[in-house]
């Protein structure tokens, strides 16, 4: 689902007082045919539904052919923000935290999004509609936020994740992930930053490279090392995670 069709469904099921500031009130109308139909059983109408009232006001306004001459800020304040935070610190499980994650990741990420090789209904078409010189201002501008950690919730399975974070599992052929990673999580250029990631996001993402859905260029490591693992390992390697 493009932009256009977003526009377009939300003009179809709802009733804007003011066109721009859905954010104020907007309320569905009683007779929704196709295009709202349509529009309702997406992905974007749940999250319209859930947060993501500023980045429709953003669209409603037209601002998003705009985009070539907006600075990374003002992509983040109108954009970005509605799911990523401000701060690059999301308070919603289902968006990633970027503070602190570098640069030079979140730019290949976005190109990803983009060519297809990594798959998202959210992130697909937003990338898509970013202007590409925009992508390292935006990296550099959440890799320079402060990053928050999670909420460790089981210990004793944060302790067998720490295990298998530090140390892998020789005879089974898992390497250490703090070889990549780092000891502490934070990451590099090459190696995204985990710690203090949401645990739902991290479990999805490993899921996501065991299954093959997730494929991009620099995957090839991450789908080979998930393979081996099993659910619960995955839980626990995250919950250890989300802590540091
Ligand atoms: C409507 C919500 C939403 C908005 C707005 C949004 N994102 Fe995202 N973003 C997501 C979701 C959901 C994911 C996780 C996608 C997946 O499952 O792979 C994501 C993932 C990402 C990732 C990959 C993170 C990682 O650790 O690999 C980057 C980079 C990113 N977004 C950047 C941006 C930027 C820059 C903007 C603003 C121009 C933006 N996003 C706007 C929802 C959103
Ligand atoms: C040989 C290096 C290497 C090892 C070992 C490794 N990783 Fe990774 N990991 C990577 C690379 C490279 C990426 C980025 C993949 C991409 O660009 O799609 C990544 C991505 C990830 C992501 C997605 C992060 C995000 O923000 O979307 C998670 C989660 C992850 N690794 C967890 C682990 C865990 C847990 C282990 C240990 C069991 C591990 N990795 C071991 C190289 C490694």
């Amino acid at each position: 689902m493009g932009w256009t069709d977003i526009r377009s469904g939300l003009a179809a099921c709802y009733d804007f007082k003011q066109s721009n500031q859905p954010a104020k009130g907007g309320t569905l109308k009683s007779d929704c045919g196709g295009t709202c139909a349509n529009f309702q059983s997406s992905p974007w109408h749940t999250g319209f539904l859930i947060q993501t009232a500023a980045v429709l006001s953003f669209l409603l306004s037209g601002s998003v052919q705009a985009a070539d001459s907006a600075t990374a800020k003002a992509l983040v304040v109108n954009l970005c923000s509605a799911c990523h935070g401000l701060d690059g610190n999301s308070t919603d499980p289902k968006f990633p935290k970027l503070a602190g994650r570098h640069p030079e990741y979140l730019v290949r990420e976005l190109k990803e999004f983009v060519s297809g090789a990594r798959k998202s209904d959210i992130m697909t078409p937003i990338a898509k509609t970013l202007d590409p010189d925009e992508f390292k201002g935006l990296g550099e501008y959440f890799g320079a936020q402060k990053p928050g950690s999670g909420v460790v919730l089981d210990q004793k399975m944060a302790a067998s994740g720490m295990k298998l974070y530090q140390d892998g599992d020789e005879e089974r052929g898992v390497p250490a992930c703090s070889g990549c990673h780092s000891s502490t999580g934070a990451g590099s250029k090459r190696f995204p930053r985990l710690a203090g990631q949401h645990k739902e996001y991290l479990i999805q993402q490993m899921q996501d490279f065991r299954s093959d859905a997730r494929s991009g260029a620099g995957s090839r490591l991450m789908r080979e090392v998930t393979k081996r693992l099993s659910d619960d390992e995955i839980k626990a390697v995250a919950e250890y995670l989300t802590g540091l």
